[in-house]
Parts: C-alpha cells; sequence; structure tokens
C-alpha cells in the first residue's frame, strides 16, 4: 500500500496544492508513484472546486512545475485515510487539531518547515495578499521541504 500524504493550508488554492504538485513532481523524477500518493485540502469551505490561483500557477510554472487539481475542504475521514498531514503555517496546524480533540491523530500531523533544511523559516507564509515574491518564496520554501520530507519518508 502506497504511503499517503495530505497538504493542508487555508484555501487550498495556493500554498498545498503547490505542495502537492512539487511533491509529485519529486515522486515522478525518482520513479515513486506506485509507493507514496498525494492529496491537498483547505480548512476553509471558500474555495471549493477552484483552480490553484493564477499567481501560484505563474511562481511554479517558473521553476518548471505544472499546478494541476481542484480545491477541496479537509474531512474528518482524511485523519484515518493519510499516513501524514502537513501544515502549512501555526494556524493551519491548529485548525486541524481542533477538528480532533481527543488527540486521535496528533501524531499524524506535522509542520510543513519541519521538513526543510536550506530555509529557517517556521512556517510557509501566506502569499494571498501580497506581491509576486511572495509566491517565488512558498516555491523555494517548498521545493526545499518537499525535498526534506521526501528524504525523511525514503529513511
Ligand atoms: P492558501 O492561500 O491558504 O495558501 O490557499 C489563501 C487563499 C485564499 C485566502 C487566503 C489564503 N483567502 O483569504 O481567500
Amino acid at each position: 500500500m502506497a504511503y499517503k500524504l495530505l497538504f493542508v493550508c487555508l484555501g487550498n488554492i495556493c500554498r498545498s496544492p503547490s505542495a502537492e504538485n512539487i511533491m509529485n513532481y519529486l515522486i515522478q523524477e525518482r520513479g515513486l508513484e506506485d509507493k507514496i500518493m498525494c492529496d491537498s485540502a483547505g480548512t476553509s469551505s471558500d474555495h471549493i472546486g477552484a483552480s490553484p490561483d493564477r499567481r501560484m500557477q505563474a511562481a511554479a510554472g517558473r521553476r518548471g512545475i505544472k499546478l494541476i487539481g481542484q480545491a477541496r475542504q479537509f474531512d474528518l475521514s482524511d485523519f484515518e485515510t493519510f499516513d501524514l498531514i502537513l501544515a502549512m503555517d501555526r494556524s493551519n496546524y491548529r485548525d486541524i487539531l481542533q477538528l480532533d480533540p481527543d488527540n486521535l491523530y496528533k501524531d499524524k500531523v506535522r509542520l510543513m518547515c519541519d521538513f526543510a533544511t536550506q530555509h529557517r523559516d517556521r512556517e510557509v507564509p501566506d502569499p494571498y495578499y501580497g506581491g509576486e515574491a511572495g509566491f517565488d518564496h512558498v516555491i523555494n520554501l517548498l521545493l526545499d521541504a518537499c525535498d526534506g520530507l521526501l528524504e525523511e519518508i525514503l529513511k
């Protein structure tokens, strides 16, 4: 059975779809498609069904990565389905854990930046209300963290 990863942010149109598509890119590069499976979700319902944000698509495109997918909201069943749930920032982390009052799945939930080795950021910052540089930073940070995460899973 494949190891299942779920990337979670607020809207599921900027950070978590980027993480999902970057991770899939690294997985394909290594021929690990049968071993690791990725998905993403948002804690909010605001953008359900939407494609990744155009500014995020452009930033990913500058690094040769195409963003595909439609936003969906995090669902309680995701706690069971996925082996590891990666929160982009602390607010996402808290929002996820609030859905698990008995802490049954706490060990499955981690901050994405825990896996970055080249950046000191502790959170993937929300780029939504900022400029182009913020979107480029998200991609650079996620390339680093996804790389570290993949190494950790393969250990
Ligand atoms: P994301 O970015 O959580 O990385 O998808 C955001 C998308 C939308 C909003 C905020 C952040 N919003 O306020 O609509």
